[in-house]
């Protein structure tokens, strides 16, 4: 099976006017379009390649984001959660679309094509289907949400943080605010979930913590690749243009892990401490 193709630009004529409304309401106009001096105020073709590079891995990511909160919907609805969720969680697959939409014009503005290819079968939301839908959306929320969302608010502050250059941080600013939510998503139903769960339910939610850390370091450590050793003024120029260091990426992937998101599970009444010290990605039995 070959590369799916990830084209920002291929449209349906008929849904072009529907589309750009709702990137328009989901923060795009708000932000406005890049400004004619953008390439001027970055002059080093090697960042704004990094750039290019970066944004459009990153559109190929949110846009595939958008599938998982879509896929929720139907483990939610066998759940029989209240509708306020399952819309919440379109709300996120639409916010994820949007995403993909303003990274590709990021890329467009330092002088990059938005298509990429990707690969080709996306992976779908797990089943764990011999749990109650309601203890597998525990599950799935919970990695989602608490986990790998979390880590995208820590990455994303951040950056955000760093962006020297306004129009690259008004970007930033829209996807920090709509991956909060998202992480919120996740907190509150696993927050209201938990006090709920039998001890045997905990105690199975732990051990899945186990595999879910460990995928969550395998899936997510190869999307932060450690750059070589740049100069301090390379490194201004990069993170002007929203690009933090490999190296800074992984402190804050691993940072937002343990001083975060284990604690806050920890409190939950989950044994994430020791999940997280015994990761592993060979599924447990307890
Ligand atoms: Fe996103
Ligand atoms: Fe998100």
């Amino acid at each position: 099976m070959g590369a799916r193709i990830v084209d920002a630009d291929r449209a349906a004529a008929y849904l072009r006017g529907p589309f750009e409304r709702a990137m328009a309401d989901a923060g795009r106009a708000r932000i406005g379009p890049a400004p004619d001096d953008l390439l001027a105020r970055h002059p080093d073709v090697r960042v704004r390649e990094a750039a290019v590079e970066t944004w459009r891995a990153r559109m190929v990511n949110e846009h595939r984001s958008s599938a998982v909160f879509a896929g929720l919907v139907p483990q939610m609805i066998e759940a029989s959660t209240g509708f306020d969720l399952q819309h919440a969680a379109l709300r996120a697959a639409h916010d994820e679309i949007a995403h993909a939409a303003l990274c590709a014009d990021v890329v467009r503005a330092f002088g990059g094509t938005p298509v990429a290819h990707a690969e080709p079968a996306l992976t779908p939301v797990p089943r764990h289907g011999e749990l109650a839908p309601a203890e597998r959306l525990l599950r799935n929320l919970l990695f989602v949400g608490c986990l790998s969302e979390t880590v995208a608010v820590g990455l994303l502050t951040e950056e955000h943080a760093l962006a020297s250059d306004a129009w690259v941080r008004a970007v930033l600013e829209v996807i920090l605010a709509d991956e909060v939510a998202h992480a919120k998503l996740g907190w509150q139903f696993v927050g209201a979930v938990a006090p709920t769960l039998d001890d045997e339910a905990r105690a199975r939610t732990s051990a899945y913590l186990r595999v879910a850390f460990a995928y969550l370091v395998e899936k997510e450590l190869p999307l932060l690749p450690v750059s070589p050793a740049l100069d301090d003024a390379d490194v201004r120029a990069r993170e002007a243009a929203g690009l933090c260091s490999g190296h800074d990426a992984r402190r804050i992937f691993f940072d937002t892990l343990t001083r975060v998101v284990v604690p806050s599970l920890d409190a939950l009444g989950f044994e994430a401490t020791r999940a997280w010290e015994t990761r592993t990605m060979a599924p447990d039995r307890v």
